[in-house]
């Protein structure tokens, strides 16, 4: 038997490390974590992204008394331009949370496993890797490409 050893390439950096592009996406981000509809965990989640075309797309999670009704952010994005820009890449997607108090999480905030299946299948779609940005108020994660965050994925049957 022999270990199998996978690597994640994760890059911690600060706001002004990014490019113009990522801060304001990740700008995006922050403030659709106020359009949120979250009554019953008061989990504020808002996610940004940029497709090819320069297009701007944002989501925000949106819950539901029936709680597996409910969205992610991520989801609503990643969907929202897939209805619009069928035909379009993403390039970029930035994500950002707020606190129950309603403050920024000072730690990055991860996409669950169903939105990272959907990041691969958008990846797989286009055939082009997606750039992923984690805000947290104390130091942000820059991915490129949700492998990292999955490996091992199914992709294809
Ligand atoms: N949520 C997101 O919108 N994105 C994530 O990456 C993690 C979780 C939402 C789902 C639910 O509305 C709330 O946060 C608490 O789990």
């Amino acid at each position: 038997m022999k270990n199998l050893e996978l690597k994640s390439i994760i890059k911690e950096c600060q706001f002004e490390e990014l490019n113009q592009e990522e801060q304001h996406l990740l700008e995006l981000a922050i403030e659709a974590t106020n359009r949120s509809y979250a009554p019953y965990s008061n989990f504020r989640v808002g996610a940004a992204l940029l497709l090819n075309n320069g297009v701007e797309i944002v989501g925000c999670n949106q819950e539901n008394a029936a709680y597996p009704a409910g969205l992610c952010a991520e989801r609503s994005a990643l969907f929202a331009a897939g209805a619009q820009y069928p035909d379009v890449p993403v390039k970029l997607l930035a994500i950002a949370a707020r606190t129950p108090k309603g403050e920024l999480q000072a730690e990055p905030v991860s996409p669950c496993g169903v939105c990272r299946q959907v990041i691969i299948e958008t990846e797989t779609r286009y055939r082009q890797p997606v750039r992923i940005l984690l805000y947290g108020r104390d130091r942000i994660y820059a991915i490129d490409g949700i492998s990292s965050l999955m490996p091992l994925s199914f992709t294809e049957f």
